[in-house]
């Protein structure tokens, strides 16, 4: 797309795949995937685009207190042995690097990764992360009026909800998306379109993914085509993780 990457030596290059190698294997031994990929996310989804503030720039640490952070604080404990081994690493890399390892080790796309980030200090603004309760018209507001992503980009990258679960004293939701939240597939979207199951949850933000006719034939492709779905998903998390990084 035209971007133009800051120049790490060689050295930050070696540590970066060091550091990868140390991320997939605590990631697999605390079968932790689904909390740090939302620890990345979260990280960058507070930016926007016109102040050009808030995005994957290490802030994250002082962001654990805002009410969507919620639980977060263990993902950062977690991966503290492995940043301690890397101190040469910008925070905002590390973390954008445990996100991309979190959706690999658990068997989805590859996601390039490009490091450089620089760290910065002040904390994003609180209120910028979507609601759940919230429909369409929210989804972009947020994503596309704040972060500079597109409608498809909504779509693949809510098909992050393949890992994971809500833990009600967190966000006050329970449950999981789909039968095996440990694995990256397109079973999220499967679920979506075959209706509210015992066991399984359904967030009002994923539902208004079916109602929303520019969202729905994503979603309809992502189920028939776990393949465009991993293209989707790869090429959004790829932007995802650098808003505000890089421009050209
Ligand atoms: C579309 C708007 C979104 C909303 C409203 C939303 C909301 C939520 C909520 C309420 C939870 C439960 C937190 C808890 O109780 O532990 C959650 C978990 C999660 N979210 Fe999202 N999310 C959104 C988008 C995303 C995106 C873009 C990704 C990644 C690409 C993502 C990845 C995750 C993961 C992996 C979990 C599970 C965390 C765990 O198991 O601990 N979400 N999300």
């Amino acid at each position: 797309m035209g971007k133009i990457y800051p120049t790490v030596s060689e050295e930050y290059k070696k540590a970066i795949e060091k550091c990868r190698r140390k991320l997939r294997a605590v990631i697999a031994e605390k079968n932790c995937a689904p909390i740090i990929l939302r620890l990345a996310w979260h990280s960058a989804g507070t930016f926007d685009v016109k102040s050009m503030t808030g995005g994957p720039f290490g802030t994250i640490k002082n962001e654990l207190a805002h009410g969507a952070n919620a639980g977060l604080d263990i993902a950062v404990r977690i991966l503290e042995p492995v940043r301690d081994q890397f101190p040469s690493l910008s925070y905002a890399d590390f973390v954008q690097l445990a996100g991309v390892v979190a959706v690999e080790v658990t068997g989805g796309p590859e996601i390039p990764f490009n490091p450089g980030r620089q760290d910065k200090t002040e904390a994003a603004v609180e209120g910028r992360l979507p609601d759940a309760t919230k429909g369409s018209d929210h989804l972009r507001v947020v994503f596309k009026e704040q972060m500079g992503l597109s409608d498809q980009d909504i779509v693949a990258l809510s098909g992050g909800h393949t890992l994971g679960r809500c833990h009600k004293e967190r966000s006050g939701f329970e449950g999981a998306w789909t039968e095996n939240p440990l694995i990256f597939d397109n079973s999220y979207f499967k679920e979506l379109l075959s209706g509210e199951k015992a066991g399984l949850l359904q967030l009002p933000s994923d539902k208004a993914l079916l109602s929303d006719p520019v969202f729905r034939p994503f979603v309809e492709k992502y189920a028939a085509d776990e393949d465009a779905f991993f293209d989707g998903y790869a090429e959004a998390h790829l932007k995802l993780s650098e808003l505000g990084f890089a421009n050209a």
